[in-house]
């Protein structure tokens, strides 16, 4: 099952994964290859992810088998709206109502009135007023599966015609010049991308379940050995220095009217609150035991004092992480790991988790190491001691099996 996981030619574009930008998203295909293998030959009817992000693993187990009992976690509003609309896809009127999209936004009848924190620096201001437009015509929409796909579809068009840079997921403004060069193209643009798309929504399953929470919080809430297979990538470090997923998705979020979001309350309070409160962020704590300090003990004695915090945060909520999914798994955990780099050291994420799962009954029965092609997150992050640090750049794939 993980003979050929290259995928070199594999194009996100041609199918529904390619139709809205998340950060880190797990290869399709290879996650497929894994989940055809496993629920064929296992008699497997329940998939877990706790970090579902864009959903990819949950839309395959779908695909392959449309009756399973699928289960996600996510922190991030935006994951969570982007995989519910992979999963429970478009009503078959959808055509219907991308015309009367249209004809509104030829005509717009009444302009709803918006704003967030900061919208004149990340939106210039002609972009701004078309997004107000679409953003009416849409609420204008009854149908809450339409509605919710016509939200996922303008996530990459708000991004696109904004004054932030592409080259990174973090909000980083684009320089004047550039932000005067933005076409706004932002009404043709939309249209043409729920026209081109709406056809790959026609699959759905009625039988899953999504929790926009914090999955630490809501994996102690779960049986043991409540799902068959739980299969993830968990983030490799605290959302600041490696992923931000959620100062990514805050346009969006902004754009988007709450009561279209699954919300806990606090999501929209400031740019950096959801990168916060995600897996080893700055409201994290510090609390590991002496197995787990002796994991990350060779890394820390090679790492400056200052940056001990930070890591050890980050390996607080991954140790509760895994201690967890081991309890909630009855047969196969599989995981797609990365292996940062904190001050010029490499922290094997992969031999560190391999070793807990082992100790705690699950043992390993596949591994596999896959270059990352095309990434955002440069090769090369930062300078330390005048000297670059390069990011990562090769994935890792574990399969490990319950031994009882
Ligand atoms: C590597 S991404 C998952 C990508 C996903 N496999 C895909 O293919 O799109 C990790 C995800 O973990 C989420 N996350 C981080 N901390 C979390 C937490 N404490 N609880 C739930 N989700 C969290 C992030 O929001 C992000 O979507």
């Amino acid at each position: 099952m993980l003979n050929n996981i290259a995928f070199k030619d594999y194009k996100k574009s041609g199918d529904i994964h390619g139709t809205v930008l998340y950060p880190a998203v797990m290869i399709a295909p290879v996650q497929k290859n894994i989940l055809n293998e496993l629920i064929l030959e296992n008699d497997i009817l329940s998939v877990f992810d706790p970090f579902h992000g864009s959903g990819t693993a949950l839309y395959e187990a779908m695909e392959i088998s449309p009756n399973i009992h699928l289960v996600g976690c996510d922190i991030n509003p935006l994951a969570n709206l982007i995989t519910k609309v992979k999963l429970q896809g478009v009503k078959a009127n959808v055509y219907k109502d991308i015309e009367k999209l249209k004809s509104y936004l030829a005509d717009p009848k009444y302009i709803y009135p918006f704003s967030f924190p900061n919208m004149d620096k990340w939106l210039r201001k002609d972009v701004f007023e078309s997004l107000k437009v679409i953003r009416s015509a849409i609420m204008h929409i009854k149908d809450d599966q339409n509605r919710l796909f016509f939200w996922y579809m303008l996530c990459d068009i708000i991004r696109k015609h904004s004054n932030t840079r592409s080259s990174t997921y973090k909000l980083h403004i684009k320089d004047t010049d550039a932000i005067s060069r933005i076409e706004n193209k932002v009404a043709e643009n939309f249209i043409a991308a729920i026209e081109k798309n709406a056809d790959k929504f026609m699959h759905s399953s009625n039988n899953f379940i999504l929790y926009k929470c914090d999955v630490l919080k809501k994996m102690k809430t779960f049986d043991n050995k409540n799902f068959d297979v739980s299969i993830t990538s968990p983030p490799y470090g605290e959302n600041a220095t490696t992923v931000p997923y959620g100062q990514f998705s805050m346009l969006a979020l902004y754009t988007i009217p709450q009561n279209d979001l699954e919300l806990e309350g606090w999501e929209l309070e400031n740019y950096s609150i959801i990168d916060s409160n995600s897996m080893g962020g700055i409201n994290s704590e510090e609390n590991i035991n002496e197995y787990e300090k002796s994991l990350i003990k060779p890394y820390l004695d090679r790492i400056s004092v200052s940056k001990h915090r930070k890591v050890i945060r980050f390996f607080s909520d991954y140790f509760q992480f895994l201690e967890e999914l081991c309890r909630v798994t009855d047969k196969y955990i599989v995981l797609t790991l990365g292996n940062r780099t904190v001050d010029r050291v490499q922290i094997n994420l992969t031999d560190i988790t391999k070793t807990f799962l082992e100790r705690r009954n699950f043992c390993n029965v596949k591994q596999a190491q896959r270059d990352i092609p095309i990434k955002r997150t440069p090769k090369v992050t930062s300078v330390v001691h005048q000297k670059p640090v390069s990011s990562m750049n090769s994935e890792y794939i574990i399969i490990h099996k319950r031994n009882f």
